[in-house]
């Protein structure tokens, strides 16, 4: 093999990482609109302690859109500006629903990220990522707690 390609491969995996971590940041504006407008449309007393949660939701994934940004910029990357979709509903289960599967998935996703990132040696970025999947665990908790269901596993048989 030649010596050339060996060198691109670091190069080429730094811009996986960047692309998957826009993929991210889009699903972490998505969460922020998703959860500043289902906390105000959640009506009825039923649904009052999530609605309270899901306002901390916001301003959680806020600090993880940062994060990401922020190690897209470090990695030369261009941080995205266009979110995911936000599905809506005029049924707060399905809003609530919505949510949780969304935070599965990011969760997912976050697991992989991890790997890429030790894949090359960036402990700092995955130290970062850990973090921002615990919180995502305690989102997905909430969710899942207040529609009254088991929490999904994001692997099958796993964790
Ligand atoms: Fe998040
Ligand atoms: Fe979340």
């Amino acid at each position: 093999m030649p010596a050339k390609e060996k060198a691109a491969a670091p190069k080429d995996a730094i811009k996986q990482l960047v692309d998957a971590l826009n993929e991210d940041l889009a699903r972490e504006y998505q969460a922020i609109i998703a959860y500043t407008v289902y906390s105000n449309v959640l009506s009825g007393a039923q649904w009052m302690k999530i609605a309270g949660e899901l306002q901390k939701h916001a301003a959680e994934e806020l600090e993880h859109a940062m994060i990401i940004a922020d190690q897209i910029d470090y990695l030369g990357g261009m941080p995205t500006a266009t979110p995911k979709p936000v599905k809506t509903s005029g049924k707060a289960e399905d809003m609530i629903r919505f949510d949780l599967e969304n935070e599965t998935e990011t969760i997912r996703n976050y697991r992989e990220r991890v790997k890429q990132a030790e894949a090359i040696g960036h402990y700092a970025l995955s130290e970062q990522l850990r973090k921002i999947i615990s919180q995502e665990k305690d989102h997905q908790h909430d969710l899942a707690t207040a529609l009254g269901i088991d929490v999904p596993h994001v692997f099958e048989g796993g964790a």
